[in-house]
């Protein structure tokens, strides 16, 4: 078969993925990256996500591709988990399971489709433009290895009765705006809309700097421990970060020497690849890795 560019295509087929797919795609994932794959680590719960589908392509009977989406929320879905066995790459395997799973999002609903690809990833980052995909914000993963006392001087556990306050602070926020309206828990990312906010302050997942000395809030950390159980760490990560450069530190020492006084060693700082934020982390002694993540989304 001959694509439009008359490069050889694949005729594969895509399908839902069935449990026996497993030990062909563990293996075509074997070699993912120089330390394997979290596809394995995922796969049973992908296969019974009441809101999330594995899509494979199949050619000769045989599952030569795969990827994962999910409806987070109505109308905004998530892809994950792209792979095509290396032997069959460059062949129109990745660009129609992702037609395959926009449709089925369309299908179900959904408006926007977002996914994330690491900065140093150029055939991802190539593929999912191609696909009409838009780069729409730019993420860093910053860690501090070891947490220690600090002492902070108006930062707090903001709780419900801050919503107002906070939901207003991020309308005109510039890290909002750069962040395209995102946060993320592990490496997935969810739109900060106010219901999800009012979950964080509901769960105590949420420090806010009032230093303006008004009460005014002006600055906003919001994080999640899925990685200590995720990634079995005693670590926990920041899923968003908001601020000036002084508010950030201010929220960033509170962080440390709350970890501190917890116990927990590590911190993850994700944050929108922004200069205050990033410079208030590497303050506390954040590594900055070479490699960022870019988000990327598509209107259906
Ligand atoms: C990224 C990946 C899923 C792409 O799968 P694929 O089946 O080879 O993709 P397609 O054949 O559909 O490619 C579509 C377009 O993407 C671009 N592209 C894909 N791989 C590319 C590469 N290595 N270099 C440059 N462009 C590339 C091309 O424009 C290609 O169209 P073309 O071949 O007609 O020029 C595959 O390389 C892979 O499994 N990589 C390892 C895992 C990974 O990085 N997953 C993504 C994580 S976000």
């Amino acid at each position: 078969m001959e694509g439009v560019d008359g490069k050889v295509k694949l005729p594969v087929h895509v399908r839902e993925a069935f449990k026996s797919d497993r030990d062909a795609v563990f293996d075509f994932c074997r070699h993912t990256w120089s330390w394997g794959d979290y596809i394995p680590h995922v796969w049973d719960q992908w296969l019974q996500e009441p809101n999330g589908k594995v899509f494979v392509a199949v050619l000769d009977g045989a599952p030569v591709g795969i990827q994962h989406i999910s409806i987070d929320k109505p109308g905004e879905a998530w892809l994950s988990g792209a792979r095509t066995a290396p032997r069959y790459r460059r062949m129109g395997v990745a660009t129609a399971i992702t037609a395959k799973c926009l449709e089925y999002a369309k299908s179900m609903g959904v408006k926007v489709v977002r996914l994330a690809t690491e900065s140093d990833n150029p055939a991802a980052v190539a593929a999912v433009q191609k696909m009409g995909f838009k780069p729409i914000a730019e993420f860093i993963e910053m860690v501090l290895e070891k947490t220690f006392k600090a002492n902070s001087h108006s930062s707090r556990w903001a709780d419900g009765g801050n919503l107002g306050d906070v939901w207003l602070y991020l309308q005109s926020s510039e890290a909002y705006r750069r962040a395209a309206g995102l946060y993320t828990v592990l490496y997935h990312w969810y739109s900060l809309d106010k219901t999800d906010l009012e979950r964080f302050l509901d769960e105590g997942k949420a420090i806010i700097y009032e230093g303006k000395g008004n009460g005014a809030v002006d600055g906003l950390v919001l994080v999640d421990d899925a990685v200590a159980s995720e990634w079995r760490e005693n670590a926990i990560q920041t899923c968003y970060i908001d601020g000036a450069f002084e508010a950030v530190s201010d929220m960033a020492d509170f962080l440390v020497d709350y970890c501190y006084r917890q116990g927990v060693e590590k911190i993850y700082g994700f944050t929108c690849n922004y200069k205050p934020l990033t410079d208030a982390l590497t303050k506390h002694g954040f590594k900055k890795p070479e490699k960022t993540v870019i988000a990327f989304e598509k209107h259906l």
